[in-house]
């Protein structure tokens, strides 16, 4: 078993494929599972898949931009389409995955990690070393068509990579921050 790190436009088409269809499983849509890349290249999707003998066990993508918040530029990663295969659940792939991805936006040289999961993740994410910001909301969308994430019933997940990650983190909860990640990836 292995983690695969790379551009999401590198990942080899029969993982892609792989990946797609576990996507389609979760997030349906009535197109069929397309292989192609499907975030916005200019948040610079990598994908990490854990493979077994070249099946996709789970897989993820981190996306990534500048942000500014209280006057101070971060660099911001956050991750994307976290999935296990249905049939793979509970066996601690998931964790393994997001724990690496943590490892690996840390090594990045990213200020921090930042994105929404539903609410009944958040235990998730947290036993994967993520956490909970307070009363965050997180402002997906563009400035001129915003998509807070307290319209829906999500919690703001973070960790803090550069120097003095308490203090970053207490201004970064009860407050409103601003990814603006775009209209392809409206909210992550
Ligand atoms: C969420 C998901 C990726 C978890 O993957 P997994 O491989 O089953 O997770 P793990 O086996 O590593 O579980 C790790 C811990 O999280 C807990 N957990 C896993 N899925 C959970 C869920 N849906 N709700 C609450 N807790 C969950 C596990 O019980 C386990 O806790 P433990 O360490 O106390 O035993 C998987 O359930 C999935 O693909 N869900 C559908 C897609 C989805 O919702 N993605 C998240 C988008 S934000």
């Amino acid at each position: 078993m292995e983690i695969l790190c790379c551009p999401e436009s590198d990942v080899p088409l029969d993982l892609r494929l792989q990946v797609a269809a576990l996507q389609h499983d979760v997030w349906p849509s009535d197109e069929r599972p397309q292989p192609g890349p499907r975030h916005d290249p200019a948040l610079r999707p990598l994908s990490m898949l854990l493979v077994d003998d070249r099946r996709v066990l789970a897989a993820l993508d981190i996306l990534s931009k500048e942000i500014v918040h209280r006057g101070r530029r971060y660099a911001a990663s956050g991750l994307s389409t976290v999935v296990t295969d249905r049939v793979e659940r509970g066996k601690g792939y998931g964790r393994r995955l997001v724990e690496a991805a943590r490892y690996d936006i840390g090594a990045s040289g990213a200020d921090l990690g930042i994105f929404t999961c539903d609410r009944p993740l958040r235990r998730f994410y947290e036993r994967a070393g993520w956490q909970a910001l307070a009363g965050a909301v997180l402002i997906g969308g563009t400035p001129e068509a915003p998509l807070p994430s307290g319209r829906f019933d999500k919690v703001v997940m973070a960790c803090f990579f550069t120097v003095a990650p308490d203090d970053t983190a207490r201004s970064f909860t009860g407050c409103r921050i601003a990814l603006y990640p775009g209209q392809i990836d409206r909210l992550w």
